[in-house]
């Protein structure tokens, strides 16, 4: 496989990686009433961030690279609305990354590209879900736009 796929396969291992240790430090520090419902959803994301990132290391290793080990910075908040928007601009990227990795291998390995839109489908997911949530909040930074698709 060529090699700047595993690249931009990596790029990706990256992001989830980073998912796993942003979502849990939300899903962590999380307080107040509202606590009870997102506490266990960000680290729903944490685990969905794990799952991608099993997937794309064992991918990885399949085609002959090095998985990586590293992550991106961790953008870090105790207020909900704003770890909302952090978390939907994690989606955004996410959903943007596999598109662009999808375009590079469309045409010539179809079961990678059916796992990265079976991955990608589910990023979009999230942008949608926390998009819906932040629709009209007031104080949000996403309130008043529309659910908009990235990529
Ligand atoms: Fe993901």
């Amino acid at each position: 496989m060529d090699q700047t796929v595993i690249d931009k396969l990596n790029d990706i291992l990256r992001h989830e990686w980073t998912g796993v240790a942003q979502y849990s430090q939300a899903g962590f520090v999380v307080t107040g009433l509202m606590r009870e419902v997102y506490s266990d959803m960000f680290l729903d994301s944490a685990k969905e961030s794990f799952g991608h990132a099993k997937k794309i290391g064992q991918k990885i290793s399949a085609l002959g690279g090095v998985p990586t080990v590293e992550r991106n910075p961790v953008k870090q908040s105790t207020d909900l609305t704003e770890l909302l928007e952090i978390g939907l601009e994690f989606e955004s990227k996410a959903v943007a990354l596999y598109t662009e990795v999808l375009k590079m291998v469309d045409g010539k390995d179809r079961p990678l590209v059916i796992l990265l839109e079976d991955i990608l489908l589910e990023e979009q997911e999230g942008v949608d879900h926390i998009s819906l949530i932040l629709k009209d909040h007031p104080g949000s930074a996403a309130s008043g736009k529309s659910t908009s698709k990235v990529g």
